[in-house]
C-alpha cells in the first residue's frame, strides 16, 4: 500500500511537533509555512517569543488539561532519554503576597503536578526578597526556545519530512488543482528532494497559530492575540523557575534557559496587536524583577538594585495565540474541486503552546485514526 500523505500548515512549535508525531506514525509528511525556525524573528511567528516553562492554567476537566498532562510526561521522558534535548527540569516556585492568591490556585496546581508542595514563607528560594506569605512548588520543564525549535526542525528532517516555504491565501488553495500558491523547497542543507509536493493528502492539519496575518480563509473570529513582553537577560547563575504574584495583581516571572540566558516577564495585553516592545512596560518588568530577585543582576551590583546594570540581551514582544473558546482540536471537511478533504485543526493554544504541544500532536493522531 502507498504511504499515506499528510499536509501540515505551520512550522511553529505546534506544527513541527504534530509533523514529527505523524512521521513517527508512518505518514509521509509535508510542512508548508511562511516562517521557519531558522528565519529572523517575526511577530507573525509566536513560537519565537515564548518563555517557556510548564505552568498549567487549564480549567479542570478541559481538554487543555489532558494535553498539558500528556506533554509534561513526554518532556520528562524526552529529557531522561536524550541529554541533548534543549529542555531541562527545574524546581518551579509560585510565590504569593496574599493568602487568597495562593488559595485560588491551590486546587488546580495540587491535583495537576505529581510532586506539588505548599510552602510557607520561610521556604522561599535563596535570593528572593519581598512580602511572600505563601508559595507552591513543583518540578517544571524549562525549554530553551530558540534551540528547541531548531531541535524540532532537525528531528523532522531526520525522520524524512519535507518542507515548502509559501504563504497560502487559504487551506483549500493547497489542495486545489488550479491556483496553488507559489512555493519553494525549504531544507536545512542545499535541497535535493522533490521540487513540488504531491497532491493527494489524506488530510490537512491547520497549525497556523493566530492565522490572521495572512490567511484569507473564513477567519475564526474567536482567535485573538494576548501580547506579552519579555526581557532576555544573561544570568547563567539563576537556577529556579519563579512566578511572583504581587498583592496588586502584577505578576513577574523568571524562566532559565539551557544557554544561560533567562527570560524575565511579563505582560498580558488582551487583543493588543502592537508589534514592538513598549519602553514603559519593559522598564516596569525590569523594575519588578530586580525588586523581588536582585540575583538577576551580576554579583557586586545587587545591593544598588539598578536596572541599568542588568545584562540585557533583548527586549521582546510576542502575540500569544489566544482563542475565546479554548484550543481548537477537531476535524472539518473542505470541498475542493469536487473532492472532500478532511482538515484537522490544531490552534488556539494561547499562552500554553509549548506545554500542550506533544499532547496536542497525540490528539491529532487520534483524530486522524478516526477518519473513515
Ligand atoms: C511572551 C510569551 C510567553 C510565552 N510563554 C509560554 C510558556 O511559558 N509556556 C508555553 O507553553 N507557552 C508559552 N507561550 C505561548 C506559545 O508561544 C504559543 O502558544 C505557541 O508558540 C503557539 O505556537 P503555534 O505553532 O500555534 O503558532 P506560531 O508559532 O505562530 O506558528 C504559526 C505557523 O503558521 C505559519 N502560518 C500562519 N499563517 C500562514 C499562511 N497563511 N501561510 C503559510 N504559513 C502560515 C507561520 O508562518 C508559522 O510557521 C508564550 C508566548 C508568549 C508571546
Ligand atoms: C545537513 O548536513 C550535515 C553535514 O553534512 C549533516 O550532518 C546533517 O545531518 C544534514 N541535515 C539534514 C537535515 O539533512
Ligand atoms: C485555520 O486556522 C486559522 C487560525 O489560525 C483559522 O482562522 C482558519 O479559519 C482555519 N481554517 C479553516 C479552513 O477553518
Amino acid at each position: 500500500m502507498d504511504q499515506k500523505q499528510l499536509f501540515v500548515v505551520g512550522a511553529g512549535v505546534v506544527g513541527l511537533t504534530t509533523a514529527i508525531r505523524a512521521l513517527e506514525a508512518g505518514y509521509k509528511v509535508t510542512v508548508f509555512a511562511e516562517i521557519f525556525p531558522t528565519d529572523p524573528k517575526s511577530i507573525k511567528y509566536t513560537s519565537f517569543w515564548a518563555g517557556a516553562n510548564h505552568l498549567s492554567f487549564a480549567e479542570s476537566g478541559a481538554l487543555m488539561e489532558v494535553l498539558e498532562k500528556d506533554t509534561l510526561n513526554e518532556f520528562l521522558d524526552l529529557i531522561k532519554q536524550d541529554p541533548l534535548v534543549p529542555a531541562m527540569t527545574r524546581t518551579h516556585f509560585g510565590l504569593y503576597e496574599t493568602l487568597s492568591g495562593a488559595q485560588e490556585r491551590l486546587d488546580h496546581f495540587s491535583q495537576f503536578y505529581p510532586d506539588f508542595r505548599s510552602l510557607d514563607a520561610s521556604e522561599c528560594p535563596a535570593g528572593v526578597v519581598g512580602d511572600v506569605v505563601a508559595g507552591h512548588s513543583w518540578t517544571t520543564i524549562c525549554i530553551d526556545v530558540p534551540r528547541y525549535l531548531l531541535y524540532l526542525l532537525e528531528r523532522f528532517f531526520k525522520l524524512g519530512g519535507q518542507a515548502f516555504r509559501t504563504t497560502i491565501p487559504s487551506l483549500s488553495s493547497l489542495v486545489s488543482a488550479n491556483g496553488r500558491p507559489s512555493m519553494e523547497v525549504f531544507g536545512l542543507n542545499s535541497s535535493s528532494g522533490p521540487q513540488t509536493p504531491t497532491m493527494n493528502p489524506v488530510a490537512v492539519i491547520n497549525c497556523t497559530g493566530l492565522g490572521a496575518f495572512s490567511l484569507q480563509d473564513v477567519l475564526d473570529t474567536d482567535v485573538y492575540p494576548t501580547s506579552g513582553q519579555t526581557i532576555i537577560i544573561r544570568a547563567p547563575w539563576v537556577q529556579p523557575s519563579i512566578i511572583y504574584y504581587f498583592a496588586n495583581s502584577d505578576i513577574s516571572y523568571i524562566i532559565p534557559r539551557q544557554s544561560g540566558d533567562i527570560v524575565l516577564g511579563g505582560s498580558w495585553g488582551v487583543d493588543d496587536w502592537h508589534a514592538t516592545s513598549r519602553p514603559e512596560i519593559a522598564k516596569a518588568i525590569k523594575e519588578r524583577g530586580v525588586r523581588i530577585y536582585p540575583e538577576l543582576l551580576p554579583p557586586g551590583k545587587r545591593e544598588k538594585g539598578d536596572i541599568n546594570d542588568l545584562d540585557v540581551i533583548a527586549e521582546c514582544v510576542g502575540l500569544r495565540t489566544s482563542r475565546k473558546t479554548g484550543v481548537r482540536l477537531e476535524t472539518t471537511v473542505l470541498e475542493v474541486d469536487g473532492k472532500k478533504i478532511p482538515v484537522i485543526h490544531n490552534y488556539g493554544h494561547g499562552g500554553g503552546g509549548y506545554q500542550s504541544s506533544w499532547g496536542s500532536a497525540k490528539h491529532v493522531m487520534k483524530l486522524l485514526g478516526e477518519l473513515d
